[in-house]
């Protein structure tokens, strides 16, 4: 198994270019299930989960192909299979996003139930209940979420129980076949839903909302094929500015945009950053100092990520002060926290909240990813721990993150990759 060694204490400086938005490309490579003609998606990530994505629509029939610069070109058939089968799904959740579009554009699907996964139990009532809302007869039988609308999807209401990101895309993107106007309230407004959105608009979709709490969607009979790139990772994006932040250095994330990170940059600044954004680019200058510990909270978008939020624990650790982290989305997210105190950090933990104070210096030791997001915060920690880290299981990270030791390399990181 791969595994990344880290010489900790090297000051970063230069330059980074953020790749594609994972959690854009996913649901955007789901969508493409509900064209009649191509589709190409540009500025595509190259990581493990695009990868699985690609498996997931082959197995379904679909015809994908990829050029050198990795846009990928989706020529979608009649004849698909409506089966999305458990060994794929259960690699990855987001696999239950073909559910919507499967069952719009061909009146029935039959999705394997993703399950738990190691930051909490991920349940997905709120998909179900939301395409029952535009009609769907929906039973969870044998492992397998299936559903059939054999008239087709009418447009109907729903209010989501919670904020749901994937939960809000299913939905939308059944919505977009169905007959009539539907009404979605309590949707989330992660910009990823945005980008979803636009994407289906340009496929010739009637959307009005995206981004706000409630999406209203005027069905049509056929969505066509268009050529949509992706979205800046805004998370990738964050990360390198944390190990920025952390190494007390300069990094220049070319590429991106800085609307997209309004709370990550404001709590940067609290830690002492300063921070210069344009029209795609941010740059973050520590000018050689330590960090100081923030506290936060994770919530639903616009406030802060929780996918963000293990970055933000490594950076307490090393920084003056204390920091208070909250976890409010998932149960289980703070596994990295045991792996940080490894290295040495200080760290109590009740409930959903971790103290943090931040110590003089943390040391490098033999440490294991849990997922993804952990496995970026372990990364972040041996960047500054003294000696060397070895962060174990890192194909969590190759899961959403593009050559992470290659793009941290060139900002002046130790960093290696070993086969093991
Ligand atoms: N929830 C339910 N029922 C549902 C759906 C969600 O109870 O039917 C709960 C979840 O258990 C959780 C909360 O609602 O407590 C929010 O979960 P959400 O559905 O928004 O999460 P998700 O759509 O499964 C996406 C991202 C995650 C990110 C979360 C929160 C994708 C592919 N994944 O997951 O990304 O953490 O939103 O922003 O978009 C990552 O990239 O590392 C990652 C985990």
């Amino acid at each position: 198994m791969a595994k990344i060694i880290i010489t900790g204490g090297e000051t970063l400086d230069g330059e980074v270019q953020i790749s594609g938005a994972k959690n854009a490309v996913l649901p955007i490579l789901c969508a493409t299930l509900l064209a009649d003609s191509p589709i190409s998606i540009g500025n595509v990530p190259h990581l493990h989960d695009v990868t699985t994505t690609m498996e997931l629509l082959g197995a379904l029939g679909v015809n994908l192909t990829v050029d050198e610069k990795l846009t990928i070109t989706v020529e979608p058939t009649a004849m698909v299979e409506t089966i999305a089968p458990y060994e794929l799904v259960k690699t990855m959740r987001a696999s239950i996003l073909v559910l919507g579009p499967l069952l719009a554009r061909h009146g029935h699907a039959e999705v394997s139930l993703p399950g738990g996964c190691a930051i909490g139990s991920r349940p997905v009532d709120q998909h179900i209940r939301g395409l029952q809302a535009l009609g769907a007869d929906v039973v969870v039988e044998n492992g397998f979420v299936k559903a059939r609308a054999d008239k087709g999807l009418r447009g109907g209401h729903y209010s989501f129980d919670m904020a749901t990101v994937t939960g809000t895309e299913n939905v939308l993107m059944a919505a977009a076949l169905a007959r009539g106007t539907t009404v979605l309230d309590n949707c989330a407004e992660e910009p990823e839903i945005v980008d979803l959105a636009n994407c289906l608009i340009a496929m010739g979709a009637k959307i009005e909302g995206a981004g706000t709490a409630r999406i209203v969607v005027e069905g049509v009979d056929t969505l066509h094929g268009c050529h949509y790139d992706v979205m800046p990772d805004r998370i990738e994006t964050g990360t390198f500015l944390v190990a920025g932040a952390m190494t007390g250095g300069r990094v220049l994330a070319r590429r991106t945009r800085a609307d997209l990170l309004d709370v990550v940059l404001q709590k940067l600044e609290e830690a002492g950053a300063q921070i210069n954004t344009g029209p795609d680019f941010i740059e973050l200058n520590m000018h050689g100092k330590r960090p100081k510990a923030v506290s936060l909270t994770t919530a639903p978008f616009p406030a802060f990520p929780t996918d963000m939020q293990a970055q933000f624990a490594a950076m307490n650790c090393m920084a003056s002060g204390v920091g208070v982290i909250r976890e409010t989305i998932f149960e289980n997210r703070f596994m990295h926290m045991n792996e940080l105190q490894r290295l040495g950090a200080d760290i109590q933990i009740e409930g959903n909240m971790a103290v943090i104070r931040g110590v003089e210096r943390l040391t490098g030791a033999p440490i294991m990813a849990t997922d993804l997001r952990a496995s970026a915060s372990l990364v972040l920690a041996g960047l500054v721990a003294e000696g060397e880290t070895t962060v174990d299981r890192i194909y969590h990270i190759d899961r959403g993150y593009e050559n992470i030791e290659e793009k941290l390399g060139g900002l002046g990181a130790k960093i290696r990759r070993v086969a093991s």
